[in-house]
């Protein structure tokens, strides 16, 4: 097979391919980096990946040549936790949170997530598909091609069938891939103050109903005080497993609740937040391989200590780092701000780093099989960085060195713009 596409001379390439038997790393860090790399692609899919000269039988004169000399390439990000469709913003919290008033006081008290919920069941699809669109450019831009986005601002059955219903033509219009849950447990709407129990009901009726139209993958809870309990947890979970939806929890976000053992019982895909998990917590997650995925952006963003993710790498538990983005706790869809903090902020090294937010984002969406690493047969989904090496990267910190995103071996980022 001929190759239309062959990058080459890359002087880093991290193909994020995991390496069994690597000495002296975590089990994080155990993917490949290969010097002066080449990568050939065909119909958008990666024909050969390697080291040194490129195959000659792969060219023929159609085939389009790249240098890329001084640069570095990684596969396409997965960004494995976002609340994207969302009417609205929250600016006026901000000083509120900074002066100490608790996320779940400002939640508790009819703002947070619930002044989100009015916001997003005022908006029209049209502007909530136009607003997302933008989003994702800006998503791009930041080396991001594969996205999760989860409902969770209807609380109505109306309004979180509207946020799925955005998802789907997201996906559709945009060239980024859009994955979506339904998270109609993400809070108790006004209209059940007092009747948490109605609106349980309430979801079990709204999950059938999206599971019927096909509109989500996964199914996702708040499990949290003052929220969804664990044993709310369980019973709404388990509704949703035996309707055939693939489970995330987000759990031990602010208070110890024993989120993470639950996601563990329940066999979830990942166990979210973790920023208060449990030592039995962290064994259960391991015992039952669930990806921990950690959110740094939402820790930094409300004054919180990071996820014991040191202590998880070394009890084995694999990681994924998302940027979480949604209009209160992590009002920033720059996944480069989240590697950053997991970089000097959590301690994990760059390579921990693209492994958490590249084969690991894509198993936490059960996409390992067709992205998260550059090997043949899967897209060639990748991320060019205008920089020599992997650790400039994460050493020139907040900036934004995305030179040329590619999805499915087209190109969707030049100059570090969206095109
Ligand atoms: O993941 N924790 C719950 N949900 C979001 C926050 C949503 C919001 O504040 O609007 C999160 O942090
Ligand atoms: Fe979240």
């Amino acid at each position: 097979m001929k190759a239309e596409l062959i990058l080459y001379n890359i002087e880093e390439l991290v193909t994020s391919r995991e390496i069994i038997e690597k000495k002296d790393s975590s089990n994080m860090e155990n993917i490949e980096l290969l010097k002066n790399g080449y990568l050939a692609i065909n119909q958008g899919k990666i024909i050969e990946v390697g080291s040194g000269s490129y195959p000659e039988a792969l060219v023929d004169k159609n085939t389009k040549m790249v240098d890329l000399k001084n640069k570095t390439v990684i596969p396409g990000i997965v960004d494995s936790h976002t609340h994207l469709v969302h009417g609205g913003s929250r600016e006026n919290e901000l000083t509120m949170k900074i002066k100490g008033v608790p996320y779940l006081e400002i939640l508790k008290s009819g703002g947070g997530i619930l002044s989100t919920v009015i916001a997003t069941r005022k908006a029209t699809e049209k502007e909530l598909v136009e607003k997302s669109l933008k989003i994702l450019d800006r998503m791009a831009e930041y080396g991001v091609t594969t996205v999760e986005s989860k409902s969770g601002y209807g609380l109505d059955l109306e309004t979180e069938l509207k946020q799925l219903e955005v998802n789907k033509i997201i996906n559709e219009t945009h060239s980024l891939d859009v994955v979506s849950t339904f998270m109609g447990a993400h809070a108790i709407p006004t209209e059940f103050k007092g009747n948490k129990e109605g609106y349980i009901q309430e979801l079990m009726k709204m999950m059938e109903v999206v599971k019927e139209k096909k509109l989500a993958e996964f199914c996702d809870i708040f499990c949290e005080d003052a929220v969804f309990t664990v044993e709310d947890s369980r019973r709404i979970l388990m509704a949703a497993k035996d309707k055939g939806f693939k489970l995330k929890i987000h759990a031990d976000e602010i208070v110890s609740l024993g989120g993470a053992e639950l996601g563990a019982e329940l066999g979830c895909i990942s166990a979210d937040h973790l920023m208060a998990i449990s030592d039995l917590g962290i064994q259960k997650l391991k015992e039952k391989k669930i990806i921990a995925n950690i959110l740094p952006s939402t820790s930094f963003n409300l004054g919180k200590t990071y996820a014991p993710v040191r202590k998880m790498i070394d009890e084995g538990v694999e990681i994924a780092i998302s940027s979480d983005y949604n209009p209160g706790s992590s009002p920033c869809e720059n996944i480069g701000i989240a590697m950053a903090i997991s970089c000097c902020g959590i301690r994990m090294t760059p390579l921990e780093i693209i492994k958490a937010v590249t084969i690991n984002g894509a198993k936490s969406l059960c996409l390992e099989d067709k992205i998260g690493s550059l090997e043949v047969g899967k897209d060639a989904d990748f991320v060019v960085f205008d920089k020599p090496n992997l650790e400039y990267i994460f050493y020139n910190f907040g900036v934004n060195n995305v030179e040329e995103v590619y999805k499915r071996g087209i190109k969707i980022v030049e100059n570090g713009r969206k095109i």
